[in-house]
């Protein structure tokens, strides 16, 4: 700006001042023009010494020759510079006249010639000197007035640019500080959200980007102190049957009884750390599944055949309603284990002789497996927590039942990485409802 501004003024100035030179020189030229008309109408000694006494009052000069050079008569005295431009130029090319000393920088004065022609022949010529001084004086007040001008522009540009850019910067500065306060952990970050522009979306995007942070380090700690508490239970039990199992006097009938429960424990808690490593790896994304178009059936028989076991001690009943040919598209391993955990959660927690009903049906281009129970369900308030991690109605019957409450978590991340869904409602019992894509779509 200030490049642009100050080439503006240089040219501005240039003109001006060219145009008040011009103005000074014609000056000049058409006061000598008028004299020289005067004294073509009365060429004597009269006339001669009248223009002379008309200029003496003026701050010009003028110098009338004859057409030899010859000096007649002048309003002031004649000094060298006179006397050689005279000698220099003794006729004018044009009858209006001609400036003969222009430059004003250098020279003393400026001048012009008008011939004087009495009957189409050259009488003499008048000279008109006008001090250089004049025009320099001009000149200086016109740069003082541009220099004045420019520092003045200048100075106002200056502020309101400063002003202009400090308004934009100001806000991104402290969102710059905001943001480094975020990523050293502090997170009470709070930016004004008035601007109605860009910076007000950024600054609402990073309010909630800290907000998100807290809610994730809250979750974090809840989680890691729950841990912290499932895995001290189980330990404190190791240790206490241990310690029994080693004394002395410990019979070994009850010796193998207690091995027998630090085994079942180990068990359960490696069966946790197990899943907990499965559900980090979810979170991290690096959680591999491979999908293909399956067999709903055979999964399901394969999944009941695996719980055999349980079914058996529980005298339970398994119905299962599924076509034959009806597929998912889903990694089997994956779909297996969601089968497993439903069914083993159906045998475990709905009473004694437990009887479930796996119902498969197809949907348009889902497949909905509906597992159902005729236990006592779950309190409608629990419902929506059913499956967070960790989450276990009794917790210490589920645990004895090697119950870690993460059986639920890791159902729900599967089923929607599958790009299914999964719901839980009370009917008669639990009933839970697994929507799962029938063809690929990932
Ligand atoms: N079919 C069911 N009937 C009653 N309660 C259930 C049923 N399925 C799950 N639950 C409750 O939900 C809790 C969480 O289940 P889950 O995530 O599989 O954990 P876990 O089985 O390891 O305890 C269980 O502890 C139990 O209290
Ligand atoms: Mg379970």
């Amino acid at each position: 700006m200030t490049i642009i501004e100050f080439s503006l003024f240089f040219v501005l100035y240039t003109n001006i001042s060219n145009y008040q030179i011009d103005e000074v020189l014609d000056g000049l030229l058409s006061r000598g023009g008028s004299h020289r008309d005067v004294l073509e109408k009365k060429f004597d000694e009269a006339t001669l010494n009248h223009v002379a006494l008309m200029e003496s009052e003026a701050i010009t000069d003028v110098v009338i020759t004859d057409e030899q050079g010859n000096i007649l008569s002048s309003s002031s005295s004649i000094d060298s510079f006179h006397r050689e431009l005279i000698q220099e130029y003794r006729t004018s090319p044009k009858y209006k006249g001609i400036i003969v000393e222009e430059q004003w920088k250098t020279s003393p004065y400026v001048a012009t010639l008008s011939p004087i022609m009495i009957n189409g022949e050259l009488q003499g010529n008048v000279y008109m000197f006008s001090p250089s001084s004049i025009i320099r004086d001009l000149t200086t007040h016109l740069s003082r007035q541009f220099i004045f001008v420019m520092v003045l522009i200048l100075v106002v540009t200056m502020i309101v640019v400063f002003t202009l850019s400090k308004l934009v910067t100001k806000p991104l500065i402290r969102m710059k500080e905001e943001t480094e306060k975020l990523s050293n952990g502090e997170t009470n970050v709070e930016l004004s959200e008035h601007y109605n522009d860009e910076l007000g979306v950024l600054a609402r995007s990073i309010n909630r980007l800290a907000e998100d942070l807290e809610r994730m380090k809250q979750e974090r700690n809840d989680f890691l102190s729950s841990i912290a508490h499932e895995l001290r239970t189980p330990l404190t039990y190791l240790k206490g049957y241990a310690d029994i199992a080693s004394r002395e006097q410990t019979s070994e009938e009850n010796r193998r009884k207690y091995l027998e429960i630090i085994k079942e424990e180990t068990e359960s808690l490696t069966t946790m750390i197990q899943q907990l490593f499965q559900l980090a790896k979810m979170d991290e994304n690096t959680f591999a599944i491979q999908p293909e178009s399956c067999k709903v059936k055979p999964l399901i028989l394969d999944a009941k055949q695996k719980l055999y076991p349980l079914i058996k001690t529980h005298v339970a009943e398994v119905r299962i309603d599924c076509p034959e040919e009806l597929e998912v598209y889903a990694d089997p391993i994956r779909f297996k284990q969601v089968i497993m955990n439903l069914l083993d959660n159906a045998l475990r927690y709905s009473g004694r002789h437990p009887s479930v009903w796996i119902q498969v049906q197809k949907l348009h281009m889902k497949v909905l497996i509906t597992i159902r129970d005729e236990g006592p369900g779950v309190p409608e308030e629990s419902i929506p927590y059913l499956f967070d991690r960790l989450f276990r109605l009794d917790k210490s019957r589920s645990r004895n039942s090697g119950g870690t409450g993460l059986g639920l978590a890791i159902v729900k991340e599967i089923v929607e990485i599958h790009g299914g869904k999964v719901e839980a409602k009370n009917q008669n019992g639990l009933c839970i409802q697994v929507s799962w894509p029938k063809e690929g779509s990932l």
